[in-house]
């Protein structure tokens, strides 16, 4: 049973170290981001609403975000724990998602807090690589895939995501101070929060995550 929820910066590695969590906990990766592009791909309603936010770097609206992400939640694969990755996002969010927990009996084990300074955070976005079939993420210069522009896993095609440009990625940076900073206070305040210092290596942020869920209580 683990309940985790990611927090970070755009491009701190919440999705990149979500992989690795979730294969060695066996745990569901929930990220809003994901499923919010999967709608874009698919042209749903929702999809169409999402992109407008999305593509200018704002959040989408609290009571859409809160629907979707619950509705996720009740699936079965969540019964005995999950990996939330970019959700919540506001306090709003935060303060539903604890309702919506408390209404079953459970809560958040721990909240990794993973931080990355700003310079690092525009070079790790601006050079990320995703698979279009996969999901998987490479970067230009720290984690080239063996052949450009195809996937290591899946042979699929690598593309740009199109809120990866400088302006987009200074305003989500800003959006995410502004919005997503102040749950770091509202879960130290109950004592949920590992501090990550999310700029080394990708092992060394790994093993340090691996040190806060083993100290959980
Ligand atoms: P979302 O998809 O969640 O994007 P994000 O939060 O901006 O974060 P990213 O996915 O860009 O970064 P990441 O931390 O996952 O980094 P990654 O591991 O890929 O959300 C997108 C949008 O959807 C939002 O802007 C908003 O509009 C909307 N949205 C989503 N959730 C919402 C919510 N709850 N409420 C409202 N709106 C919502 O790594 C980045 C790069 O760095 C990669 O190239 C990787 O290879 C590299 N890298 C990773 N770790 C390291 C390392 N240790 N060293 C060197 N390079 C590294
Ligand atoms: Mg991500």
């Amino acid at each position: 049973m683990l309940r985790l929820i990611l927090l970070g910066p755009p491009g701190a590695g919440k999705g990149t170290q979500a992989a690795r969590i979730c294969q060695k906990y066996s745990i569901p990766h929930i990220s809003t981001g994901d499923i919010f592009r999967k709608h874009i791909k698919e042209g749903t309603e929702f999809g169409k609403k999402a992109k407008e936010y999305m593509n200018k770097g704002q959040l989408v609206p609290d009571d859409l975000v809160v629907e979707i992400a619950e509705a996720r939640l009740i699936e079965e694969d969540c019964i005995h724990g999950f990996l939330l990755d970019g959700y919540p996002r506001t306090v709003v969010q935060a303060e539903k998602l604890d309702k919506f927990l408390s209404e079953r009996n459970v809560s958040i084990d721990k909240v990794l807090d993973i931080k990355v300074d700003k310079e690092e955070l525009m070079t790790r976005l601006i050079g990320r690589r995703v698979c279009r079939c996969c999901g998987a993420t490479y970067h230009v210069i720290n984690m080239p895939p063996e052949k450009e522009g195809i996937c290591d896993v899946c042979t699929g095609e690598l593309y740009q995501r199109s809120d990866d440009t400088a302006a987009t990625v200074e305003n989500r940076i800003e959006v995410y101070n502004a919005l997503t900073v102040p749950l770091i206070e509202y879960y130290d305040k109950v004592g949920k929060v590992a501090h990550i210092d999310g700029s080394r290596k990708l092992d060394t942020v790994s093993s340090d995550i691996d040190a806060a869920i083993g100290d959980r209580e």
